[in-house]
């Protein structure tokens, strides 16, 4: 005798708030591993553009429901590093400290702790990325994001003029930024064979129409017409510019969240404020995007 399916209802304790005025809402009441209402996954969708990030709570999954309530938000593509997938969940990928290179080193962390927006040497970068928290150090270990929208719009006049039209190059890692990196990463440099992918600096939101600042400090080699060390100085000078403590928001993961960031309009930093004896291991996975412009 077979099981009826469970259908979707709306689930009546839903509520979706604000983090903070410029990024992030919290969603409480709502389990993704039952199925999902048309109405309820489209309005999560929704809010998840409008805020930028959303912190769904109280969730309880396995490497696969996390991946199956990622596809709640669009198809999923394949991280670029195949070296840390969860057992038998090709779409799901693992961040941790506790990572051991080729070598047999502790792999090195270090070159994700710049502000970035994930995988821009590819042509199609994601437009989500959600992280999902298995194992957490006692404080610390957060992901600061940003509303690079907002940061974009409070850019001074002449600062913005200048930025519009530029466009960065990018790689696997740039050449400036080869200081600890991992070097199973290096080699996939050195063996890369393409052109660098040509991005915008300012992006458009393809479905809402704003513009945000939007580059990877680890992987632009250069803003064409500059050299990769005066590129560095830029990005770094314009996101101090840029971003304001009400546009950017740290996020303390508890066990149960499901971090999602809208890449589009947000960028993001791991936080490596944290005891590194003690394990931080987050689940990641990536929701399919389209052509930058
Ligand atoms: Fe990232």
């Amino acid at each position: 005798m077979s099981m009826p399916e469970e259908t979707a209802a709306r689930p009546r304790g839903l509520r979706i708030s604000k983090i903070k005025e410029h990024i992030g809402a919290e969603v409480t009441g709502i389990d993704l591993t039952r199925p999902v209402d048309e109405q309820t996954r489209r309005q999560l969708y929704d809010a998840l553009v409008d805020h930028v990030a959303l912190v769904i709570r109280d969730q309880d999954f396995t490497a696969a429901q996390f991946q199956a309530a990622g596809e709640l938000f669009g198809e999923l593509m394949e991280d670029q590093n195949r070296r840390y997938l969860a057992p038998g969940v090709p779409l799901v990928s693992t961040l941790s400290n506790h990572h051991k290179d080729s070598q047999g080193n502790q792999a090195k962390v270090a070159k994700t702790a710049t502000w970035h927006t994930d995988h821009t040497n590819q042509e199609l970068p994601p437009k989500f990325t959600a992280l999902y928290p298995v194992a957490l150090p006692d404080s610390g270990g957060g992901t600061a994001l940003c509303n690079m929208r907002a940061a974009y719009e409070a850019l001074p006049d002449g600062l913005r003029q200048r930025i519009d039209g530029m466009q960065t190059a990018n790689t696997l890692i740039s050449s400036a930024r080869t200081d600890n990196a991992n070097p199973d990463i290096l080699d996939d440099q050195r063996d890369s064979t393409g052109e660098p992918m040509i991005q915008p600096l300012v992006r458009t939101h393809p479905e809402r129409g704003s513009k945000a600042i939007w580059f990877h400090m680890g992987k632009t080699e250069r803003i064409l017409g500059m050299e990769p060390a005066e590129t560095q100085d830029f990005l770094a000078e314009l996101l101090e510019v840029a971003m304001r403590p009400e546009f950017t928001y740290v996020h303390e993961y508890r066990l149960g969240d499901m971090l999602m960031v809208d890449n589009r309009s947000a960028m993001h930093k791991a936080g490596f404020d944290y005891d590194h004896s003690q394990h931080r291991m987050l689940y990641r996975l990536l929701v399919r995007g389209d052509r930058p412009y």
